[in-house]
C-alpha cells in the first residue's frame, strides 16, 4: 500500500509491541509520549485530523471532544474493558465506533483482586514495610501483625460478570461460602459454586470480604457510601479493583479511622493518580495499588493486540469484534 494513502492512527500511549508492530504494519501512526496523558487541548486537534484513536482510561472522551471530531474519525479503541472515560452515546450520535478490551483480562484481573484481598486480611503490605524498615528489632511474638483468616470466611462479591464470576471461582478454592448482588441473577455461577443471590444490604451484613466488580455508571457512583460501610462487619475487608468513584473515598476514610470496618484493598481512586495528601494513604489498614489489577505481560500485550485489532477491523470495513456501542452501525454502516 502506498504510504500517503494510509489511514492515520492517533495513538495516546505506547502499547505492547507486539500491537505497536501490527499497527505500523498498516497505518500511518503518531504515538503520544508524555509522561502525562494527552491534554485536552491535543485530543481536540487529533480528533479532526485523525482515522482513529486508539487509547487508555485516562484519555477523557467527553461530549465537547467527540462533537469536535471531524467526519473522518471512525473509531476510538480502548485498552480496557470499562470505558467511563468515553461519552458513547454522543460518539454514537457522530456515527463513531468504540471498542473496549473485554474477556482477555478477566483473569488476570480476577487474580489481583484476590491477591489485594488476601494482602489485606494478611497485612502483606504492612509486614513488607515492618521488615524493611528495621522495625522488626523485637523478638518474635505470638501478637506480632495479626490480620484475618480468608479459609472458609463469607465472601460478598457485589457484581457477578466476568469479573465477579471468575473471583467467586478463586473464592470457591478458598471454601469460602459466596453471597454476591447484582441486578441479574446469575444461576450458572450458583449452579457452579453454590453462589447465594441476596440484597446489597444481606451481603455487606454477612460478608468477612467485600469486592466490587460493577462498572462506574451514574448508578453505581458511590455506591458504597457511608450508610453501606456501616452495615459491614468490624472485622470485614472492602476490596476495590473497579472503578474508584464507586467508593465514596471521605466515607471510607471515616470507617477505616473510626474502625467500623477492619481494612481495605483498593486498586482505584476517586482521583488516579492518587493524590499523595489522600487520607486513606496514611492508614495502616489500607493496602494501595496504582491501578494495575490487569497489568500483567501477557495480558496487556493482548489488551493492546485486541485494541489494535478492533481498529483494523473498522478501518477495513468490518463490525470490530468489540463494538460497544452497537447502535452505531445504524448511524454508520462499516465501510472501507
Ligand atoms: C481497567 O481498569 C480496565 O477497565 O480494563
Amino acid at each position: 500500500m502506498n504510504l500517503t494513502s494510509r489511514k492515520k492512527i492517533y495513538v495516546t500511549r505506547e502499547l505492547l509491541p507486539e500491537a505497536m508492530e501490527i499497527l505500523k504494519s498498516k497505518f500511518k501512526i503518531e504515538v503520544w509520549h508524555g509522561e502525562t496523558p494527552p491534554p485536552k487541548s491535543l485530543l481536540l486537534e487529533k480528533v479532526k485530523e485523525v482515522d482513529g484513536i486508539i487509547c487508555v482510561l485516562t484519555e477523557k472522551f467527553d461530549k465537547e471532544v467527540i462533537e469536535a471530531a471531524g467526519p473522518q474519525l471512525r473509531g476510538i479503541c480502548q485498552v480496557a474493558v470499562g470505558f467511563d472515560n468515553i461519552d458513547v452515546e454522543a460518539a454514537t450520535k457522530k456515527g463513531i465506533y468504540v471498542t473496549n478490551t473485554p474477556g482477555v483480562l478477566t483473569e488476570t484481573t480476577a487474580d489481583f483482586a484476590f491477591a489485594l484481598l488476601m494482602a489485606t486480611a494478611r497485612r502483606v503490605a504492612e509486614a513488607d514495610k515492618y521488615v524493611k524498615s528495621g522495625q522488626w528489632n523485637v523478638p518474635w511474638g505470638l501478637t506480632m501483625l495479626l490480620g484475618q483468616d480468608v479459609y472458609g470466611k463469607t465472601i460478598g462479591i457485589i457484581g457477578i460478570g466476568r469479573i465477579g464470576s471468575a473471583v467467586a471461582r478463586r473464592a470457591k478454592g478458598f471454601n469460602m461460602r459466596i453471597l454476591y448482588y447484582d441486578v441479574f441473577r446469575n444461576e450458572q455461577i450458583e449452579k457452579e459454586l453454590g453462589a447465594e443471590f441476596t440484597s446489597l444490604e444481606n451481603l455487606l451484613k454477612e460478608s468477612d470480604f467485600v469486592t466490587i466488580h460493577v462498572p462506574l455508571m451514574p448508578e453505581t457512583y458511590h455506591l458504597m457510601n457511608e450508610e453501606r460501610l456501616r452495615l459491614m462487619k468490624r472485622t470485614a475487608c472492602l476490596i476495590n479493583t473497579s472503578r474508584g468513584p464507586v467508593v465514596d473515598e471521605k466515607a471510607l476514610y471515616k470507617a477505616l479511622k473510626e474502625k467500623w470496618i477492619w481494612a481495605a484493598g483498593l486498586d482505584v481512586w476517586e482521583k488516579e493518580p492518587v493524590d499523595p495528601d489522600n487520607p486513606l494513604l496514611k492508614l495502616d489498614n489500607v493496602t494501595a495499588a496504582p491501578h494495575i489489577a490487569s497489568g500483567s505481560i501477557a495480558t496487556r500485550t493482548k489488551m493492546s493486540v485486541m485494541a489494535a485489532e478492533n481498529m483494523i477491523a473498522i478501518l477495513e470495513g468490518r463490525v470490530p469484534p468489540n463494538l460497544v456501542n452497537k447502535e452505531v452501525l445504524k448511524v454508520r454502516p462499516p465501510t472501507k
